[in-house]
């Protein structure tokens, strides 16, 4: 296959980075977690004691900060975070500073660099509608907020941390609208990407469906 951009959008929770990682592995591509990104940077904000909303602050965080995804692993100055970035506060910082255009202008840079050169399967929120706007492939992942937080509640509790469904659908749902009613590239259905609902989907059917896209089959 000839080098290809596969663009996945869509709320917190529906499964977008195991879907985008398993269908890299199928085509022979790069995973990238955009979201990751953002999270890092969130990272760096809260580290410092940075207010997102004092321009000149951010502007100088913004320069210096050097974030990449690569082999599976969130670099942010050099350190792996990808364990530091999966925490509730910082996806409750992620969400409003990733509402701020400076902090969208220099991520979107990356992520169109990282494209560049090779194949990639770019998962986040506005990658078909910004990011790669001609990408091969656009597909919108979505799952209804119950559905997302099971899944959620789920996953922690396998990993022997407490999980309060409630809470958790909640914190959803806050993300959702947040994400999605922000004035600046909100998150929003490409008017050309296919829309997947996988609230009663297994993995492997969502990748299958992708895959037959992909495969121009569908
Ligand atoms: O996908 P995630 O939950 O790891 O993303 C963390 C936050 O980053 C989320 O609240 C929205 C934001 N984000 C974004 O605005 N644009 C992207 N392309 C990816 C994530």
């Amino acid at each position: 296959m000839s080098k290809i951009i596969v663009a996945i959008d869509g709320p917190a929770g529906a499964g977008k980075s195991t879907i985008a990682k398993l269908v890299a592995g199928e085509i022979g591509a790069d995973y990238i977690d955009t979201g990751a990104m953002y999270r890092a940077v969130a990272l760096k904000l809260l580290r410092t004691g940075t207010d997102y909303n004092d321009p000149e602050a951010l502007g100088t965080l913004l320069e210096a900060v050097d974030v990449d995804f690569s082999e599976g692993r969130t670099m942010l100055d050099g350190e792996d975070v990808s364990g530091l970035i999966r925490t509730p506060e910082i996806s409750a910082l992620a969400s409003p500073s990733s509402a701020i255009p400076a902090v969208r202008y220099k991520l979107t840079d990356l992520q169109q660099e990282m494209g560049r050169r090779k194949s990639i399967v770019m998962d986040g929120r506005d990658i078909g509608t910004v990011v790669f706007p001609d990408a091969d492939f656009k597909f919108f992942l979505t799952a209804s907020a119950d559905e997302r937080a099971r899944r959620r509640t789920n996953e922690m509790l396998e990993k022997g941390q407490e999980a309060d469904f409630e809470q958790i659908k909640a914190d959803i749902i806050q993300r959702d609208y947040q994400d999605s009613h922000r004035e600046f590239r909100p998150l929003k259905k490409a008017d050309d990407a296919i829309e997947i609902d996988s609230s009663d989907m297994t993995i492997q059917q969502v990748v299958d469906t992708m895959m037959s896209y992909i495969r121009g089959e569908a």
